[in-house]
């Protein structure tokens, strides 16, 4: 098929390249020259495992093209896919107008018959809107041109988008036209070797709200346990524990119950303030829903009042060497990261940080740290150790899992460690002479 991908954030661009992997023909489309430029010659705006060996790979086989215009790539298209970014509005709701922007461009440009496919979390009722869009602009050409507009929410994860993408656990599309569920399906029948089963099929409606309830269904697991934890170190519990011994109940399982210093990243902290903000339109206050949030802002905050506990409020003079920058490993993006929140706090009491991140630091220092005053950055998680006053965890690479204690020691002025995503064994850590700070367990 051909298709055209607007947008090449992580959603577009990784939808795009693993259609073009199964052999589809396609274009990705930005209005930002700069990256289009870039893409072409190679350069990635985004680190994700394996995309840029996929890219080049379809580039190298004519599957895979990218331009600046969307008018161009239409006339020779089947099915569009928008993928922008639906951004947080100043009052929690999600900002359509770039959806609705491109939805106005294909209005102003196609020629033939076309599948208009919405891939952005969108809240309910946006395909709707995009369909109006379309529609007043072939009224104003004098068109009568036959679309349809459908929704197929995506639900990959950063720093496994690829896998996600290729291999999926399901995939949503909503649909109010036969023709073009059956097109969708043959879209996607690559996607599935075994069967087809995973592809679910509902009305666009329900697809549009399926996407924000998946990730406030795992954002509330998140929370939940996180609020489990700190009523745990209350109690003498150890959270840890009653992590594995809830998660052996196949009713409630081990995933997304994992403790921390809370959520991040583009997804759950937007889409969980866009659900509860669309409850609140329609009449509803979503309690739970808005008590999820709340946990999880001051959830980011813990592993600060713990080295506040320990080295008093006022932080003059110390050091902290913190180890992980990102909103998660695998990835270098960092917004809504607990990092940027503990950090500046620290700093605002006084305290030097020493900051080590495999991927995320060009984005620390450039755009999220980029005003926050005495913090360093440093080219190995060792070099943040000398003369700190202690080492804070905040992002579980697999490089921090089995450190060589003995180096932490001997570099750190105190054996003091606080870890905000519990990777190490307590008991471990205080037979090897560490204060071990973590969350759920005094
Ligand atoms: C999420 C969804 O998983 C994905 O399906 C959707 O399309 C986009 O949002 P992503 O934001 O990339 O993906 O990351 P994910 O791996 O889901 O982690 C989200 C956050 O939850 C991270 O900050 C992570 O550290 C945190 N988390 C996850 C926990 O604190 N505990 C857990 O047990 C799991």
């Amino acid at each position: 098929m051909n298709l055209t991908v607007i947008g090449t954030g992580y959603v577009g661009l990784v939808s795009g390249t693993c259609f073009a992997e199964m052999g589809n023909r396609v274009t990705c489309i930005d209005v930002d020259a700069q990256k289009i430029e870039g893409l072409k010659n190679g350069i990635i705006p985004i680190y994700e495992p394996g995309l840029e060996a996929m890219i080049a790979r379809n580039v190298k086989s004519n599957t895979l093209h990218f331009s600046n215009s969307l008018a161009e790539n239409l006339k020779k298209c089947d099915v569009a896919f928008i993928a922008v970014g639906t951004p947080m509005g100043d009052d929690g709701s999600a900002d359509l107008q770039y959806v609705l922007q491109v939805a106005k461009e294909i209005g102003q440009h196609m020629e033939h018959s076309l599948i208009v496919v919405d891939k952005s979390t969108v809240p309910v009722g946006t395909a709707d809107k995009v369909r109006e869009t379309i529609q007043k602009e072939l009224e104003r050409r004098k068109k009568a041109i036959d679309f349809h507009v459908v929704s197929n929410p995506e639900f990959l994860k950063e720093g496994d988008a690829i896998n996600d993408f290729m291999k999926p656990d399901r995939v949503v599309v909503g649909s109010d036209n036969e023709a073009s569920t059956q097109k969708m399906r043959l879209l996607y029948s690559p996607f599935f070797r075994s069967s087809m089963d995973r592809l679910i099929t509902m009305d666009v409606r329900s697809a549009e709200m399926t996407k924000y309830v998946a990730n406030a269904m795992l954002a509330t697991k998140i929370s939940f346990m996180n609020e489990v934890a700190n009523i745990c170190e209350l109690v003498g519990a150890d959270v840890n524990k009653v992590r594995i011994g809830i998660g052996s109940d196949s009713r409630i399982g081990y995933s997304f119950i994992y403790p921390g210093s809370g959520y991040g990243g583009s997804c759950f902290p937007k889409d969980v303030k866009a659900l509860k903000k669309t409850a609140q339109e329609h009449g509803y206050i979503a309690n739970l829903i808005s008590a999820v949030e709340d946990v999880n802002d001051k959830q980011k905050m813990v592993i600060a009042h713990k080295v506040v506990n320990r080295f008093g409020q006022d932080l003059k003079g110390k050091t902290f060497a913190v180890w992980g920058l990102a909103f998660k490993p695998q990835t270098d993006d960092m917004r809504e990261a607990p990092a940027i929140y503990i950090i500046k706090d620290l700093v605002q009491r006084g305290a030097h940080i020493q900051a080590y991140d495999p991927k995320a630091m060009e984005e620390a220092k450039h755009f999220y740290l980029k005003d926050v005053p005495h913090v360093s950055y440093f080219n190995s998680k060792y070099e943040t150790l000398q003369g700190a006053d202690a080492m804070i965890l905040l992002t579980e690479w697999k490089e921090f899992r089995s450190p060589d204690f003995e180096e932490l020691k001997q570099q750190l002025k105190e054996p003091i460690v606080f870890d905000g995503r519990n990777q190490y064994n307590s008991q471990m850590m205080q037979d090897l002479g560490f204060e071990y700070f973590q969350i759920g367990k005094k």
